[in-house]
C-alpha cells in the first residue's frame, strides 16, 4: 500500500470528527487534500471552514465549500491538519508546506485538533525533520545565529515567501529531547514569527493511516 493511500486513510476516518452545523478548521498539505475531498462529500451537513493557507483557501473554494474569516468564526470545535513528524505525545512538527503561522492560529483557536498522517510519520524524537521557523525577513540573520548558537543549522527556504511575507529557515541536526520547552525558549527569540513544533498545543488526536487500516492515538 502507498503513502498516499494511507495518507487517505487517515483523512477519510477524521471525517466522524465533524459535527453538523459547524465550522471546521482546515490545515494544508497532501493529507488535507484528501481530507477536503472527504469534506466536500458533506458539505451540506456543515456551516464551512476556515483556513489555515492560500493553497487550502483555493481547495475549498473549488469545493464550493464557504471559507470564512477566523476572527468571526472562531473559536473553532474541530481543526483538522498533517504533519511533518509525531511523537507519542502528540506533539507535532508541522510546517513542510510552509503554513506552520496560520496553521498555528488555527489550532490554537480550536478545542480539539485532530491530527491525520501516514505511519511513517509516527517517530521517538522529533527532530530528524528540518524544523520549520518562519522569520521576518529583516531578522533572518540574527535569527540564523540564534539557531545556530542553540546547536541547529538553519537553512534559508529558496525562492520561498509565505502566505504573511516572510521567510523560512528549515534548522537541521536538532534532537528534540525537550519540545515545549524548546517551542517556549525559540518563540521568545525577536524575528521569529512562529516555529514548527506543536508541542505547547499538541494534537489531540492522531489518526494514522497503516496498511491495516487506522490507528487511533490519544492524549
Ligand atoms: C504544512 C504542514 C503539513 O501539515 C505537513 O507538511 C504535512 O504535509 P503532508 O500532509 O503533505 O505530508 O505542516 O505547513
Amino acid at each position: 500500500m502507498s503513502g498516499d493511500e494511507m495518507k487517505k486513510r487517515a483523512a477519510e476516518a477524521a471525517l466522524e470528527y465533524v459535527e453538523d452545523d459547524t465550522v471546521v478548521g482546515v490545515g494544508t498539505g497532501s493529507t488535507v487534500n484528501y481530507f477536503i475531498e472527504a469534506l466536500a462529500r458533506i458539505k451540506h451537513r456543515i456551516e464551512g471552514a476556515v483556513s489555515s493557507s492560500e493553497a487550502t483557501t483555493q481547495r475549498l473554494k473549488a469545493c464550493k465549500i464557504p471559507v470564512l474569516d477566523l476572527n468571526a468564526a472562531g473559536p473553532l470545535p474541530l481543526y483538522v491538519d498533517g504533519a511533518d513528524e509525531a511523537n507519542r505525545q502528540l506533539q507535532l512538527i508541522k510546517g513542510g508546506g510552509g503554513a506552520l503561522t496560520r496553521e498555528k492560529i488555527v489550532a490554537a483557536a480550536s478545542e480539539r485538533f485532530v491530527c491525520i498522517a501516514d505511519q511513517s510519520k509516527l517517530v521517538d524524537v522529533l527532530g530528524a525533520f528540518p524544523l520549520p521557523v518562519e522569520v521576518i525577513p529583516m531578522a533572518r540573520s540574527h535569527v540564523g545565529r540564534a539557531l545556530l548558537n542553540r546547536g541547529g543549522q538553519p537553512v534559508l527556504r529558496e525562492n520561498f515567501v509565505t502566505d504573511n511575507g516572510n521567510l523560512i529557515l528549515d534548522v537541521y541536526n536538532l534532537q528534540i529531547l525537550e519540545p515545549a520547552k524548546l517551542e517556549a525558549e525559540l518563540n521568545n527569540i525577536a524575528g521569529i514569527v512562529a516555529v514548527g513544533l506543536f508541542a505547547l498545543r499538541p494534537a489531540d488526536v492522531l489518526l494514522l493511516g497503516t496498511v491495516d487500516g487506522v490507528r487511533t492515538m490519544r492524549l
